[in-house]
């Protein structure tokens, strides 16, 4: 990550890796998705990886097609205490329990100012995951997200409400319509005050929520006019240890999320699928069961920096859209 922050701030060492990684074309016109301007592949990065906007130029050179950053709380903090991070390589995955560390949203908003003051760094599709404190009791949730809402809606292409993080105690209890929908109207409504337009605004689900919660939470996007759902984060239906895991074992109740929200929302709203993608064939079923846009993290851990160019060029040549 070091190395991307370093290489990707500087233009001829960023072009080196563009070329390498990237070379082709695989943008999506304005359009065709839920952007008013081109997005250069459907495969972006997934949150967490980048979770303080350090690395955004240097990820993008690699091939992704857009990022989210995040998730990014109010007050800095520092997350869990260390062993957090595990990799079960017999099945090329990841358990973590990290917690949400992160240096807060004042110093998010500096880099991303510092970002969007170049025309490349503009050109970036990014989108800011959202969540609130560890010790913000969860009555005064709604207040942790109208701030990051505030402060990153004119910096941002798209917000995402984080509620199904499972290493913030309580977090995913907001999952819950009483719960998430005072959440959703107050980040909209600063997202849009601060940013003077409709910023995008998606909530990221859980993948053990129930189809009844699914189809609870999908209902309230469209009530609130919502651009779509994150499905989805972290599994915490497993026994290896503490924490959420990710990669292949994601991807059938996943798949069954994204095809049940494609049933029940409306056709104009988006759906961005993340959960074990590693190949071309994967991400194709994801789009072929409904979903708009795609995200990953596990498999470029696994795989490698040429791994999203490839999988968008995959993308570009075998996809038919079906909007
Ligand atoms: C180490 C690690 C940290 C993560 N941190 C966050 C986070 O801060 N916020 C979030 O919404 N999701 C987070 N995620 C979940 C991913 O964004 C994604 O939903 C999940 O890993 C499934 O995708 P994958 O199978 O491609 O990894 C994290 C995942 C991992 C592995």
């Amino acid at each position: 990550m070091k190395a991307l922050e370093v290489a990707g701030t500087i233009p001829v060492t960023r072009d080196l890796m563009s070329l390498t990684f990237d070379p082709t074309d695989t943008s999506v016109p304005a359009g065709e998705t839920f952007l008013p301007r081109k997005l250069k592949g459907r495969l972006g990065l997934a949150a967490g990886l980048d979770k303080e906007a350090r690395a955004v130029e240097g990820l993008h050179a690699l091939g992704f097609g857009f990022l989210e950053i995040g998730t990014i709380t109010p007050r800095p903090q520092p997350g869990n205490d260390k062993p957090r991070l595990w990799r079960i390589t017999e099945s090329r995955e990841i358990r973590n329990r990290m917690g949400f560390n992160n240096s807060g949203v004042k110093a998010a908003k500096q880099r991303l100012r510092k970002l969007r003051s170049t025309p490349y760094g503009r050109s970036i599709v990014v989108g800011a995951n959202i969540g609130k404190n560890k010790v913000t009791p969860n009555e005064d949730a709604p207040l942790d997200y109208e701030i990051c809402a505030r402060e990153l809606a004119p910096l941002v292409d798209f917000l995402v409400i984080n509620v199904s993080s499972p290493n913030t105690p309580g977090l995913r209890d907001l999952q819950s319509i009483e719960t998430l929908r005072p959440i959703a109207e107050i980040t909209l409504e600063a997202g849009r005050k601060a940013a003077k337009r409709d910023i995008p605004v998606f909530v990221k689900i859980a993948p053990d929520l129930a189809d009844e919660d699914v189809a609870a939470v999908a209902q309230m996007t469209k009530e609130l006019g919502l651009e779509g759902i994150v499905a989805a984060n972290t599994t915490i239906n497993h026994d290896e240890g503490p924490g959420g895991v990710s990669g292949p074992r994601l991807k059938q109740r996943t798949l069954n999320i994204v095809k049940q929200l494609r049933s029940l929302l409306d056709e104009a709203q988006t759906i961005i699928a993340v959960g074990g993608i590693s190949t071309v064939e994967d991400a194709l079923e994801y789009l072929n069961a409904g979903a708009d846009l795609l995200e990953a993290f596990t498999a470029f851990i696994y795989e490698g920096p040429a791994w999203p160019g490839k999988i968008n060029r995959g993308i570009a040549k075998r996809f038919i859209p079906h909007k």
